[in-house]
């Protein structure tokens, strides 16, 4: 008898931006996880990217790049993992386009993050079909893989409900096809950025995974603390100051208990508060720039990965593909 096939995963991110550590210790620890006891398929949704850059996509092709090496460098497995991109296997647009025949527009426009994101992105223009479609596009990618799971942020989760309600109406009309994935919620750290916000690009207070040493202790150096604490004679409280929190991700239980003890009682300044913090944030992400480096000097090595993870990809895309096709009667 054969072992029972493992379960099957998959994800994707967008290409529009630098990774930062809230990436790094939300999605990409938990890829790392899922890909020790899973079949995985991690993507770059650069398609994605262009519905809401496509008045400037100079960039998406170099962030694309970047983001496989940020997966790389930080543990993502290409032995265990399918590494592939989304704009160079074409059932992605295919499906799309077959899903778009027959997904309801009203689905869509209901969609929460269709309207959030319309309000938050202000520049730009998107009123666009493929800025609609975003979800349907997303439905495409997930369902041809079949994965039983798909790990995504809380954000995403409407995305996910869309993707159900789209295999149900497909496996209704035709004949049963895609089975219903379900999510694998990421657990996230708190992770704030230097100005005390949520990390995030949109906020310019990000510590990015290809930040070089200098330039991650210098942005730790002007990071907020505990505003309460102005003078060096202040006792500070570390429970509202997001130094704090770093050290809680990435010093070792005694600094953080001295950090917890002296903070209080003005024993330890910030400066050196944030020396040590940078000391610990340093050695975890040393590795990943070393390995960085290493990669950004092989760009045939990167190419190498994404050309045999995107065989593999399309192995698995074509069948479900064809699957779809027959049941359609095309
Ligand atoms: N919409 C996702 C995001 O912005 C990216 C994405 C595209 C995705 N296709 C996907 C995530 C398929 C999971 C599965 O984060
Ligand atoms: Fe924050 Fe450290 Fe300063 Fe306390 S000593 S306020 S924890 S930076």
């Amino acid at each position: 008898m054969s072992p029972p096939a493992r379960k099957r995963v998959l994800s994707g991110m967008q290409p529009s931006g630098l990774l930062h550590l809230g990436n790094l210790l939300g999605a990409l620890d938990n890829w790392k996880a899922l890909q020790e006891k899973y079949e995985c398929f991690f993507f770059v949704a650069d398609w994605h990217a262009i519905s809401t850059n496509y008045a400037d996509t100079s960039r998406i092709k170099e962030f694309t790049r970047e983001l496989l090496i940020d997966w790389l460098a930080a543990g993502i497995d290409p032995q265990r993992a399918a590494v592939f991109i989304q704009s160079r296997n074409p059932d992605h647009a295919i499906l799309h386009l077959l899903l778009s025949m027959i997904v309801p527009v009203p689905w869509l426009e209901r969609n929460p993050t269709y309207k959030e994101k319309q309000e938050e992105i202000k520049d730009r223009d998107l009123s666009t079909y493929g800025f609609l479609g975003y979800p349907v596009l997303q439905a495409a990618d997930i369902l041809l893989y079949k994965p039983d799971y798909v790990p995504v942020g809380k954000d995403q989760l409407p995305h996910l409900e869309l993707t159900r309600e789209l295999a149900r109406r497909f496996n209704s009309l035709y004949r049963p096809v895609f089975p219903e994935p379900r999510e694998h919620l990421t657990q996230f750290p708190k992770v704030l950025g230097t100005d005390g916000r949520k990390m995030s690009k949109s906020y310019g207070n990000t510590i990015n995974l290809s930040d070089a040493e200098p330039v991650v202790r210098q942005k730790l150096k002007t990071m907020v603390t505990d505003p309460a604490r102005v003078k060096r004679t202040d006792p500070g409280n570390p429970d509202v100051c997001p130094v704090y929190d770093f050290h809680k991700i990435f010093s070792p239980a005694a600094v953080i208990e001295r950090v917890n003890r002296e903070c209080r009682t003005a024993e330890i300044g910030c400066i050196d508060c944030k020396k040590l913090v940078a000391d610990a944030m340093v050695e975890r992400l040393t590795p990943i720039w070393d390995e960085r480096n290493k990669l950004t000097a092989k760009p045939d090595r990167v190419e190498e990965i994404v050309r045999e993870g995107g065989k593999r990809a399309a192995a698995v895309s074509h069948g479900t593909l064809e699957e779809v096709k027959a049941a359609m009667n095309i």
